[in-house]
Parts: C-alpha cells; structure tokens; sequence
C-alpha cells in the first residue's frame, strides 16, 4: 500500500510545499494516516520557508504552510518514498536521472492522477503569479490521488 508521498517541484517554495499542505489537509479529513514531504530539484531556496505570497493564497483556503522549510531531492529519498509526485515534466525528468537502478519507488507526474483537469502540469506561480489558479488544480489533483488512494 502506498503511505509515504514525496512532492516535488524545482524550488520548493511554491508548487511543492502547497501539494504537500493541500494533501496532508485532505488526507486528515478523510482519516487517511500518510506521510507526506516535498522538495525541489534545485537548490537555491533550501532552508527557506514558503514563498510568501504563496503563504498568503494558502493560508486564505485554511493551509498553513508556515512551519515548512525548503529541501532538496536527494537519492535517498527514493528509498524513503513509495511515490514520488513531480509537477512537470523537467521535474520528473530530473528525478529519472537520479532514479537508482533497484529502486522500488514509483514516479508519476501530479495531474495524471486527474484526467478531467484539463492541464498536463502544475504551473509555476513564481512566474504566472497566479497563486490561486496553481492551488485550484493542487485541490483537484490531490482529491484525485485520495480517491486512488482510499
Ligand atoms: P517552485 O517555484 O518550483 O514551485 O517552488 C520556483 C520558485 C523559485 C524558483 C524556481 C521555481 N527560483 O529559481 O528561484
């Protein structure tokens, strides 16, 4: 059974820290026991807390997004992780490169999980700047995933 789930984006300041908010938020209100993380493929924000304006926009639905620090995807996360969800398609074919060879984790790309949603990745609103359209399709996408999951 999947229980371990790792969010991944290129900072982890936006997309990623609010999938793994929305989620743990969506998992406890169905009862739903998992551990989730995120992180980037980069390194440039690691120790960071959230961008701020994507603070804001979540903290308005009820996700606080405070307590969460920036990390970077490591090859043991790949041990640590049933499920390692990207937000693009340059996210998850960074994680391929650093897949190691044995690895039992599963890779997917985050709007897989929801087929209706009209998007083939999460949009970056470091530079869209929509904040509320990225969190849109997260709740959709982690709906979707709950749904596969329970
Ligand atoms: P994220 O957005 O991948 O959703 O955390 C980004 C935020 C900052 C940068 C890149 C992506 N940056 O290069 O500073």
């Amino acid at each position: 059974m999947t229980h371990r789930i790792l969010f991944v984006c290129l900072g982890n300041i936006c997309r990623s820290p609010s999938a793994e908010g929305v989620l743990r938020a969506k998992a406890a209100a169905r009862g739903l026991s998992l551990q989730i993380d995120s992180c980037g493929t980069g390194g440039w924000h690691v120790g960071e807390a959230p961008y701020g304006p994507m603070q804001q926009a979540a903290n308005a639905r009820g996700y606080d997004l405070s307590g969460l620090r920036a990390r970077q995807l490591t090859g043991s996360d790949f041990d640590q992780f049933d499920l390692l969800i990207a937000m693009d398609a340059d996210n998850l074919s960074n994680m391929k490169r650093l897949h190691p060879k044995g690895s039992q984790a599963q890779l997917a790309l985050f709007t897989d999980f929801a087929p209706g949603c009209g998007a083939d990745h999460v949009p970056d609103p470091y530079y869209t700047r929509d904040f509320d359209g990225t969190l849109d399709l997260i709740e959709r996408c982690a709906d979707a995933l709950l749904d596969q999951l329970s």
